[in-house]
């Protein structure tokens, strides 16, 4: 279900929450699940650098994604240790994957979050509805962001008229461990 979350947009599992340690509570966002690697069992989400979620992530690197599939009816609660990839070959990769009108989320000339008086989506004038040229956007590059996140624990829930299920799956250097839970 998370490959193919990646893959479908159209598939719940494309749009989970991500959650990271804010400062008097959770903080929590929609995010487009990017990549799922395998055997590392890494997600992988993009952002921008100038986020809130990536100066929290700075402070405590253990995050959590929460996905739920409403035709299935499974929830999957994940916990990992993200980390953060901007200037490295990891990041380039992302970003050679970005689609053009994708960058457009890292050109704004104020970071995401900055009070303003009028409503405006924040990219200069020369990006102004237009599908920016390859050039253009690589201006995206300086603020772009790869979240990455291995795996440590996984709940997963599926709801049954007749009883739900539940199971937790724990991994550490020895490997797997998977435990069935009263619902
Ligand atoms: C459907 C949807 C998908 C989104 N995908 C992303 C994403 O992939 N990465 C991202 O940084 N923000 C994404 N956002 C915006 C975030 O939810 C959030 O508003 C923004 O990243 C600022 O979050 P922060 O201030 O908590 O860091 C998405 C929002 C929606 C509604």
């Amino acid at each position: 279900m998370l490959r193919h979350g990646v893959s479908d947009s159209k598939d719940p599992f494309h749009w989970p929450v991500l959650g990271t340690t804010g400062k008097n509570s959770a903080s929590l966002r929609t995010v487009i699940l990017r990549q799922f690697i395998l055997p590392e069992r890494v997600l992988v989400c993009h952002t921008d650098a100038r986020t809130d979620k990536v100066h929290e992530i700075t402070k405590s690197a253990e995050v959590c994604w929460l996905f739920y599939h409403p035709k299935k009816k499974v929830q999957l609660r994940i916990s990992g240790h993200a980390t953060l990839h901007a200037d490295d070959q990891f990041a380039d990769r992302q970003w050679a994957g970005t689609r053009i009108t994708s960058r457009l989320n890292y050109c704004t000339t104020e970071p995401p979050g900055t009070f303003i008086d009028k409503p405006s989506s924040g990219l200069p004038d020369f990006l102004l509805k237009k599908i920016p040229t390859l050039l253009e956007s690589e201006r995206g590059r300086k603020y772009f962001m790869a979240i990455a996140c291995r795996i440590d624990s996984m709940d997963w829930l599926i709801l049954k008229a007749f009883g739900n299920r539940r199971a937790r799956f724990d991994w550490d250097e020895n490997g797997l461990t998977a435990k069935w839970l009263i619902p």
